[in-house]
């Protein structure tokens, strides 16, 4: 038959509970001494029994276990069977098992090894007044006897003691109080994770809804320099600078939806071949009345050689736009931007340059993280500071990349690339 679970758990194997058995020296010997107790043992059985009960009654620890008469006559009966099986000498699997499966049902109980460990040798003693009333005559033999009776005493108490390692006795108030604890660190985490949950979802509800109101302001804005004629040329300029602050406004707001559209995986991308040059000339156009505002120039440079690219123009359009606003906030006056584009080997690359501080190191490690957004946010008051994040969410979705380049107080280069269908 297969050795159980415990067994081979515990190592112990035929090889295993050989090698226990040299340790003790418990040998054939002791088996021919312990057969030849099978007459005394059943011949004492039942007042080593009474007397082994009738001791842990004494005791406040070892009697609140023993519920009733009732299942103290249980435990007697079974205590027999357990008694008389020491004299039946066969050290075998089934024999390790049982022991084991003792220990096992102790450390269920909570029973603590102090009283455990200590009642086998209340056994020892009740068995060796017994012998030495039985032997006392021959010395030698009763030495011998209560050796071997000995070993096997200390055999079941390594049994039990590792049936108690195996059922995590030893560990288990702690591994009880580890358990509570992550149950609260659990439930506390989600707790959390819901509250941040509903309020993500109360922002973006709001966010949201801001976009209808900026939309009407766009559109009020638009109609009023259509019809300029009848305007004088201060109310455009006032017109055109709310058009641009609503126009900041919604691209902000487009940046926070879409960030926690990608982080939900909800954004689905619609790829289209893009004319790049165009893009770029586009975003140029767009936004280089801002720049002159500012005392700024914006140059394109693109490379005749650029390809149409497969990406999401609307996303794409997105991040060069945030780019750009990004170039025009930190080129400061008499600033120069140039957005650039050429193909490297199996991508295209697009660089927006400006004229502005640079940034240390420091800075440029947090720049395109989330948890870095509310120091940004600090220092250039007018932006949510998520503009770069979206970028760097909005380039990886696309299968493209973000990085830059810069050293301080020589201006920075964003650089975007995006994969393409031609062999390099
Ligand atoms: C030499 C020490 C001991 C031996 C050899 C021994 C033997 C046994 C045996 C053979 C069983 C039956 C196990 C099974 O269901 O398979 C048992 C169960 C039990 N023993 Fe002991 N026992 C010892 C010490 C103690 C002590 C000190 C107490 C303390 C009162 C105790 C209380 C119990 C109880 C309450 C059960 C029932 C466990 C259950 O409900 O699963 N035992 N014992």
């Amino acid at each position: 038959m297969a050795d159980s679970y415990l067994l081979q758990r515990l190592g112990l194997d035929r090889e295993g509970r050989q090698r226990r058995l040299d340790f003790l020296e418990l040998g054939p010997r002791d088996e021919a001494l312990l057969k030849e107790l099978r007459e005394f043992a059943h011949k004492h059985v039942d007042a080593i029994v009474d007397a082994f009960y009738a001791h842990l009654r004494k005791f406040e620890e070892t009697r609140k276990l023993l519920v009733d008469d009732e299942s103290v006559a249980r435990l007697k009966q079974l205590q027999r069977v357990y008694f008389l099986r020491l004299t039946d000498a066969q050290f075998d699997a089934a024999y390790f098992e049982s022991r084991l499966r003792v220990g096992d049902a102790h450390q269920r109980i909570n029973l603590e090894p102090r009283w455990y460990i200590g009642t086998y040798h209340l056994y020892l003693r009740l068995l060796i007044d017994r012998l030495r009333d039985e032997y006392g005559s021959d010395p030698d033999r009763l030495a011998a006897l209560v050796n071997a009776v000995g070993k096997v005493i200390f055999l079941d108490i390594g049994l039990a003691i590792d049936a108690y390692i195996t059922g995590g006795y030893v560990e288990r108030e702690l591994a009880q109080e580890y358990r509570r604890i992550a149950e609260v660190a659990e439930r506390t985490l989600k707790e959390k994770a819901e509250v941040e949950r509903m309020k993500t979802d109360l922002s973006n509800m709001i966010v949201h809804d801001l976009k209808g109101p900026i939309g009407g302001i766009l559109t009020v804005t638009q109609l009023a320099l259509r019809k300029r004629g009848g305007n004088p040329e201060s109310n455009v300029k006032r017109f055109e600078q709310i058009q641009r602050s609503a126009r900041d406004l919604l691209r902000m707001i487009e940046n926070l939806l879409e960030i926690d559209q990608m982080e939900g995986d909800r954004l689905e991308l619609r790829v289209e071949p893009v004319d790049i040059a165009a893009l770029i000339e586009e975003c140029a156009s767009e936004y280089r009345a801002a720049a002159e505002m500012a005392g700024q120039t914006i140059a394109v440079n693109v490379d005749a050689d650029v390809p149409i690219v497969e990406c999401d123009l609307w996303l794409l359009r997105r991040v060069l736009n945030n780019l750009v606003v990004n170039a025009i906030r930190h080129s400061g006056a008499m600033g120069s931007i140039e957005l650039s584009a050429c193909q490297a080997p199996r991508r295209i690359e697009i660089r927006v340059r400006d004229s502005g501080r640079g940034l240390s190191m420091d800075d440029q490690s947090q720049l395109f993280q989330k948890h870095g957004a509310g120091e940004r946010r600090a220092k250039n008051r007018d932006d949510t500071g998520l503009g770069l994040v979206f970028c760097k969410m909005a380039m990886e979705l696309m299968g493209g990349t973000i990085g830059l380049e810069s050293v301080p107080g020589q201006g920075a280069v964003f650089m975007v690339s995006l994969p393409t269908l031609e062999s390099d």
